[in-house]
């Protein structure tokens, strides 16, 4: 998260190339996975960050990374490594990574700069429905998408949803605590901001790093008047204690938005009553990386609120709620939401796939855009965002594919199946739970644990390794083969009676079996 992070986006927006920004999180086999896709030939990239006291060779994992592509068939041709951690301090607690050798791929960025100082890059002028970037999301079937943005739609949907969403102005002060890696950051922290006119702070570390007042000091520091976050820093600081908070002034806030995930009223109450101290609009936002913006937001100041309620669609926008054979639920009720028709930030497509592009968002329901969100309206009209209805979860804001983290587990030579499903969780929202089959004569012991959550590290990253990892003497399936995620989901959830309908299960007696394994888990 450095400044020139910003510069290189802009610079791509700039000669009219895509960017594919990727989080930092992720694995080399990850990253990889995306410059293939997308035929990357330059890779920008750092040496290091720290995170916390924790390293990360960032180097390493770009060289890795630039490895595996060629095998891929990929060449990427150059590496503009910024060296950032010569200028930063080390933080206590951390160590300075290994000095990774430069390959001959491999440009300065700060050489390059000044090589070329005193050159103009000339304005590539683009269509209004010329690609401006991708940003690769997480997908059902295990292979992230590349979702692919335009020009103008995006640019005008971006500066509008932040000018109305969040009343922008130009001396404001904005914050948003986003990584770069994900829409918010492309958005509400680079597109959105400067399409404003205001000033944002961009922010390198971690919210609760050195101590839970880190948000409030910053907030303090450069009188934010705009915070934006997201639910899990926010119940994360709130079972912290409100002694973090009340430290602080926090006199300059107006605005908390929140993005990425519901917010459970409790949270929100506690966003308006301690963090805001009753002064400050409380913002749900909903949308995702496919709609570029807002698609259902309160309108701060004008929109009367809910604790827990996204409220009503942004303008132009119309949510329905379909059931399942797709027919519009109206009034009060809960479905599938949809959009009935297009905005000018919606994706333009699926990176290389068009195919998968119709079938996941247009085949659902005919004549829909479908978010594989499930939303309950109430007798008001507002609209409560209940969550997934597919197979993908949303941990801390993120969304992982459950068929991504299963293949990652069923890599290891000891396992046989896997399933992954997501199970609550106080802070994080939800967690990824694996059930795991082994084969005949093995035993899922610590080290076999270990070796699976490293194997997802590796093949995915951090952010995808699962809390729970139980062995499954077999999983629960249907006489036409299909695993039954929503029985596995409540045993997750540590439910031992209720679990639906299991008549129509091969062997129903597996279910007291897992049941039984995770009560033994503890
Ligand atoms: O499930 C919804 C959830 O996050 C998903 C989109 O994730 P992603 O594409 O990574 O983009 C995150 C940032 C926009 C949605 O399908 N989600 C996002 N915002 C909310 C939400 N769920 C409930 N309330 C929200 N405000």
């Amino acid at each position: 998260m450095v400044i020139e992070l910003a510069v290189a986006m802009l610079a791509c927006a700039r000669i009219g190339a895509m960017h594919s920004v990727v989080f930092a999180g992720f694995s080399a086999e990850s990253l990889a996975t995306r410059i293939v896709d997308a035929n990357c030939k330059v890779l920008v990239t750092a040496d290091g960050f720290f995170r916390g006291s924790k390293t990360i060779n960032l180097k390493k994992i770009a060289d890795k990374a630039v490895t595996l592509s060629s095998t891929d068939g990929v060449k990427v041709t150059s590496v503009i490594l910024l060296e950032h951690l010569k200028r930063v301090t080390v933080p206590q607690g951390a160590v300075l990574p290994k000095n990774e050798p430069l390959t001959d791929k491999d440009f300065l960025y700060e050489t390059e700069m000044q090589k070329h100082a005193d050159k103009e890059s000339s304005v590539e002028w683009m269509q209004a429905e010329d690609p401006l970037f991708l940003l690769y999301t997480s997908g059902s079937t295990g292979k992230p998408k590349g979702i692919q943005h335009t020009t103008a739609g995006y640019m005008v949907y971006a500066y509008m949803t932040m000018k109305c969403s969040f009343d922008a102005k130009p001396d404001d002060v904005y914050w948003c605590t986003a990584d770069c890696g994900w829409i918010t950051g492309h958005s509400y922290l680079l597109y959105g901001p400067l399409m404003n006119g205001l000033t944002g702070v961009w922010f390198e570390g971690v919210p609760l790093h050195p101590n839970p007042s880190r948000i409030w000091n910053i907030v303090d520091i450069y009188k934010v008047n705009k915070l934006y976050t997201s639910p899990t820093a926010v119940r994360a600081l709130s079972a912290l204690g409100d002694k973090w908070v009340k430290e602080t002034s926090r006199s300059s806030l107006q605005l908390i938005g929140t993005v990425g995930e519901p917010i459970n009223p409790a949270a929100w109450l506690w966003l308006h009553k301690v963090a805001g101290e009753e002064n400050c609009a409380i913002v749900d936002t909903y949308w995702q990386t496919e709609t570029g913006g807002h698609m259902i937001t309160p309108l701060p100041g004008a929109t009367p609120t809910k604790p827990g309620s996204a409220t009503f669609p942004f303008f132009g926008v119309n949510p329905v709620l379909l059931d399942a054979e797709g027919r519009q639920i109206e009034g009060p009720g809960e479905g599938n939401l949809c959009f009935d028709r297009a905005w000018p930030g919606m994706l333009r497509g699926v990176y290389g796939d068009k195919e998968r592009f119709m079938k996941t968002y247009f085949a659902p329901f005919k004549g829909y855009y479908c978010t594989g969100d499930g939303a309950r309206r109430d007798e008001d009209g507002y609209l409560w965002i209940t969550g997934r209805v597919d197979d993908l979860m949303n941990v801390s804001g993120h969304l992982l594919s459950t068929a991504e983290i299963e293949s990652a587990l069923v890599a290891h030579a000891n396992v046989a199946e896997a399933a992954v499903v997501a199970a609550p969780h106080d802070i994080k929202g939800s967690f990824p739970y694996a059930f795991v089959t082994l084969n005949v004569g093995e035993k899922l012991d610590a080290k076999l644990i270990g070796e699976l959550k490293q194997l997802v590290r590796d093949k995915i990253g951090a952010l995808a390794v699962p809390d729970v990892i139980q062995e499954a003497p077999g999983l629960p399936k249907t006489r036409s083969g299909k695993v039954t995620r929503r029985i596995l989901r409540k045993i997750a959830e540590g439910c031992d009676t209720g679990l639906g309908d299991v008549t129509t299960l091969v062997d129903e007696s597996i279910i007291s079996e897992l049941v039984n394994g995770r009560n033994r888990l503890g």
